[in-house]
């Protein structure tokens, strides 16, 4: 195989014929023009590796050829031959875009030397740019937050599932992040070119939610006056999320589950079936396996969606990533609100890390955007977190009051280790993952307080602050 493909552009014969010695016995594969109009005959027609350009030509210079070609082929490194004399217009081409530059009269050796060099940048380059898109690929988690073991092994499955055709079934509670994660298992997919086509099931009566699903003939039914194409053919070779599939009304999921069967359906009002190629993904807050119990839901339906179950555990369960959640959603609204935010004062920490948050990450990011909205300071203090209409008021007070509030009781030894658990995740924020810091703050002696981060399977670089 050749060390790399060169074309050699210079009017002077001799020289060129010279050039095209030399690179070949080096193992390169040369082609050589005379002309200009040649020389831009054979980039269009072939990708080069690189080019040597005679600075000074017949018809044109050098440095507007070079451009032309860079016009085609913005990658090719381009060495520029220059008479003796003329480093000005030398050190211009490099400005330009030129590699590097040679001047005549030169050894060989130097220009074996530059050649080497330019294309070894250019493969670093090109690497450079796979490994871009390796983590662009990745992109499509960077705006997830996810510290916790739940959810990196929540994205683990997200990744391996992703390149598949199977049915993802995802439930949590409402705010757990489900539309978030069916979107990335879409990005992370072949099918991210195509569409990603959503519905929530819960918002449409019976006979719209079949129509935006399959789609209508004319006249199908009173206000149909055109005929239209359904959310399963709009999404062809993408996804379909069907959001709150458990409120979908009985006759529809028995489309629904044709649909799955049989890969193709009639719209409303027709009787020539569509066939269509889409992954589907549901999403559910409810317990369906209750519903199927009750009847209200398809048990056929329900195995035919339970594919691939991705539990998203509410935001109580992994309080780890409330302190990430928190830093990303003061980025992100200080950034849209252009304020410089620092953090929470450690009492605010503690209020957010000690609260339960029924309403998940959705009321976490909510509770962000209104003290970051109003605050006068660049640190947040308390005071704002206590205004954010959800966290209670009368939970106000040393650590761990709040806790004493929750409504549903708990059994003792369940609520002393939940409250050991989050004490031990604040002591570890407000020390920044430091144990021997946290250590001194919780009054233990280290080894005590490793074995209770043993116990609560928590780990002290999560709270380091990474980014
Ligand atoms: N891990 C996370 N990292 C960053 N943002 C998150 C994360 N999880 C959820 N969010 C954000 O929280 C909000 C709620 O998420 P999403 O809409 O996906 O939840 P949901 O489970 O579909 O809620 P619902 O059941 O109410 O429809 C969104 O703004 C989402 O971007
Ligand atoms: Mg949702």
């Amino acid at each position: 195989m050749p060390a790399g493909k060169i074309l050699v552009v210079d009017d002077d014969k001799n020289l060129v014929e010279l050039v095209k010695m030399r690179l070949e016995s080096a193992n390169y594969d040369v082609t050589t023009a005379l002309k200009e109009k040649d020389a831009l005959e054979a980039v269009k027609a072939q990708p080069f590796d690189l080019s040597i350009v005679d600075l000074r030509l017949v018809r044109q210079d050098g440095i507007s050829l070079m451009q032309e070609f860079h016009a085609i082929n913005p990658e090719m490194p381009v060495i520029i031959l220059t008479g003796h004399g003329s480093i000005e217009s030398a050190v211009e081409a490099m400005k330009r875009g030129a590699y590097s530059y040679v001047t005549k009269p030169f050894e060989p050796q130097d220009l074996l030397l530059q050649i080497e060099k330019a294309l070894e940048k250019q493969r670093l380059t090109s690497e450079v740019r796979r490994l871009k898109g390796l983590l662009e690929e990745k992109y499509d988690f960077a705006n997830i937050v996810a510290k916790s073991e739940k959810m990196l092994s929540i994205l683990e499955t997200v990744s391996r599932i992703a390149k598949t055709d199977s049915t993802v079934y995802i439930h949590g509670e409402s705010g757990t992040g489900k539309e978030l994660i069916a979107k990335a298992t879409h990005l992370a997919s072949a099918r991210k070119e195509r569409p990603f086509v959503a519905i929530n099931c819960a918002a449409l009566p019976e006979t719209l939610l079949e129509s935006e699903l399959f789609g209508h003939e004319k006249g199908a039914f009173t206000g149909a006056i055109r005929s239209t194409k359904g959310l399963f053919t709009q999404a062809h070779e993408g996804t379909v999320f069907l959001d709150e599939i458990g409120d979908m009304p009985a006759s529809t999921q028995a489309k629904v589950l044709r649909v799955l069967q049989e890969r193709q359906f009639y719209p409303l009002g027709s009787e020539k079936p569509v066939a269509v190629d889409v992954r589907v993904i549901v999403a559910t807050k409810k317990e369906l396996e209750e519903e199927v119990k009750k009847g209200s839901f398809r048990e056929d339906l329900f195995f035919r969606i339970h594919v691939i179950p991705i539990y998203l555990p509410p935001l109580r369960e992994r309080k780890e990533d409330v302190p990430h959640l928190v830093d990303s959603f003061l980025k992100k609204f200080g950034s849209q609100m252009k304020k410089e935010i620092q953090g929470l004062t450690p009492q605010a920490m503690q209020r957010v890390m000690l609260y339960d948050w029924p309403g998940n990450v959705r009321e976490l990011e909510n509770a962000m955007e209104y003290a970051v909205a109003m605050t006068q300071q660049n640190v947040i203090g308390e005071q704002l977190i206590l205004q954010t209409k959800s966290i209670p008021r009368e939970g106000a007070g040393p650590v761990g009051t709040s806790e004493l509030s929750q409504e549903t009781p708990k059994p003792l030894k369940e609520a002393r280790d939940a409250f050991e658990k989050d004490y031990i995740c604040h002591l570890l924020q407000v020390s920044q993952g430091n144990v021997s810091q946290a250590a001194k703050l919780a009054g233990k002696y280290r080894a005590d307080f490793y074995d209770l981060l043993k116990k609560h399977n928590l780990k002290a670089d999560d709270f380091k602050k990474s980014q």
